[in-house]
């Protein structure tokens, strides 16, 4: 008999104390969450990098409740092991009652915890959703939904000024009851230095290696993503064989020659 060892909000904090590194990949769909689920991701995040990778925006911010619904209910189907987290997209926390029934409605949706951009302006969204028991994941560094005020994606953290911002603001996030917290394009220097401040494990998008657990946007990873990637990304699939693009380029291209030939459908692929 398999067991199945499904992961709960609690196992992040457990997992730093034993020394395990976190690992945590998006996903917006049933088919992507179940191949990274049976390989034994721990975390899956529906990010709303769905905005840029999924739909086609330049940025998170058109991304709204309805999609984030939609694509958890999604990769809830593909889920049995991995805790679920689920981006609040931009403008659905703006005060406290809305962040807690937004909250609420991602997690009937299937989520396990929710994820919020911001430090400590964000504290009276979350003290409601601690109050309902939803876990809440922090974001700190790089905010893409506060990409207009930050004046791009840059890195974040590299003044002692802001520097000192966003360790005090990981300080307030755990005292405010947050699970864990992703720190975005910030130098490896200051995220060892939260990491080693606070219990509650960090998660690193271009953060370095010494954050308790890493996590990428599956599109990236998989060398998917076309145009400037970011300095992060290490496109691991390149690196097992070919390049995935070249692969689904060049099996598109074998199905258009394949009809315009006649040879596709074959018997083995029609019904007598
Ligand atoms: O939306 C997202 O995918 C994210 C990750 C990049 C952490 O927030």
């Amino acid at each position: 008999m398999t067991i199945v060892q499904t992961i709960a909000p609690a196992d992040m904090r457990k997992m730093k104390q034993r020394g395990e590194k976190v690992c945590m990949l998006t996903a917006y769909d049933a088919s992507f969450a179940k191949i990274m689920d049976d390989d034994g991701v721990d975390v899956i995040l529906v990010g709303d990098s769905l905005g840029m990778v999924a739909q086609g925006h330049d940025s998170t911010l058109p991304v709204t409740m309805e999609d984030m619904i939609y694509h958890t209910r999604m990769v809830r189907r593909g889920v049995q092991h991995a805790l679920l987290v689920v981006d609040l997209p931009y403008h659905s926390y703006v005060s406290a009652s809305e962040a807690a029934s937004n909250a609420q409605n991602l997690m009937d949706a299937g989520a396990q915890m929710v994820k919020l951009e911001g430090g400590s302006e964000v504290l009276p969204m979350i003290a409601p959703m601690i109050a309902k028991h939803i876990p809440v994941c922090g974001h700190l560094g790089l905010l893409p939904q506060s990409v207009a005020e930050l004046g791009g994606y840059k890195v974040q953290g590299r003044d002692d000024a802001s520097a000192e911002k966003i360790l005090n603001d990981a300080l307030a996030l755990e005292a405010a009851g947050v699970s864990m917290i992703v720190l975005e394009c910030i130098p490896s220097a200051l995220a060892k230095k939260i990491s080693e401040s606070i219990r509650i494990p960090t998660i690193g998008i271009g953060a370095g290696v010494d954050c308790d657990g890493q996590v990428l946007v599956v599109y990236d990873m998989l060398g998917i993503t076309r145009g400037r990637r970011p300095r992060f990304v290490r496109d691991f699939l390149a690196e097992v064989e070919g390049h995935v693009d070249d692969k689904i380029s060049a099996a598109i291209k074998n199905y258009i020659s394949a009809v315009k030939q006649g040879s596709f459908p074959a018997d083995a692929q029609s019904y007598k």
